[in-house]
């Protein structure tokens, strides 16, 4: 049975925000893989840039999903690279169903210029400016998104609570006929 929940998609479409309101919503644990690397590293993703380069964040992120197959019963927020690492996502599958959040390029530009936590969660991956490195990366990264999600839902044009109950609806139907 899938008892992990995945939620992957871009910077800033809004992750953690969905996946604490739906692993509260089932009563199910919440982790962010990014606060797990931090922890790890015991540093920030921007310090660990910094000194590992992203080659060396990315080593730390494949290894926190690795493990995150010994997970059940929980919501699972990843960052935005995370479909990177495709190697690892049909073992990821076998125990998770992923939900792919998207919104709208300018939606992400603006969100990601105006969380506070972008300076240290978010370093440049390109050296572009942010809206450029925005719709190149997303349309680099959008094949691994469609690749790697069970279901795709626009948080740009819908409510937390209308987020949650279309997941929850596709999640039950999938639990129900597996
Ligand atoms: C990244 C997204 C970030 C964080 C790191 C790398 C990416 O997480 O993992 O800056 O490659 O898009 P969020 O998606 O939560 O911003």
């Amino acid at each position: 049975m899938k008892e992990i929940i995945f939620l992957i998609g871009f910077r800033a479409v809004g992750k953690t925000t969905i996946g604490r309101a739906l692993a509260d919503r089932l009563g199910l644990t919440f982790l962010d893989t990014d606060v797990l690397i931090c922890e790890k590293k015991g540093a920030t993703v921007k310090a660990i840039v910094q000194a590992e380069g992203w080659d060396g964040f990315r080593r730390c992120e494949q290894e926190v999903l690795r493990g995150l197959v010994d997970q059940s019963r929980c919501v699972i927020a990843t960052g935005g690279g995370a479909v990177l690492h495709q190697h690892l996502w049909p073992l990821l599958k076998e125990h998770g169903y992923v939900v792919w959040l998207t919104a709208e390029p300018d939606i992400l530009c603006q969100r990601i210029e105006a969380d506070s936590i972008s300076d240290t969660l978010r370093p440049s991956l390109s050296g572009k400016a942010v809206c450029a490195e925005v719709r190149e990366i997303l349309a680099l990264r959008e094949p691994l998104y469609r690749e790697t999600a069970d279901i795709i839902v626009d948080t740009g044009k819908l409510s937390v609570s209308d987020i949650l109950n279309k997941i929850i609806t596709n999640y039950e139907f999938v639990i129900r006929n597996s």
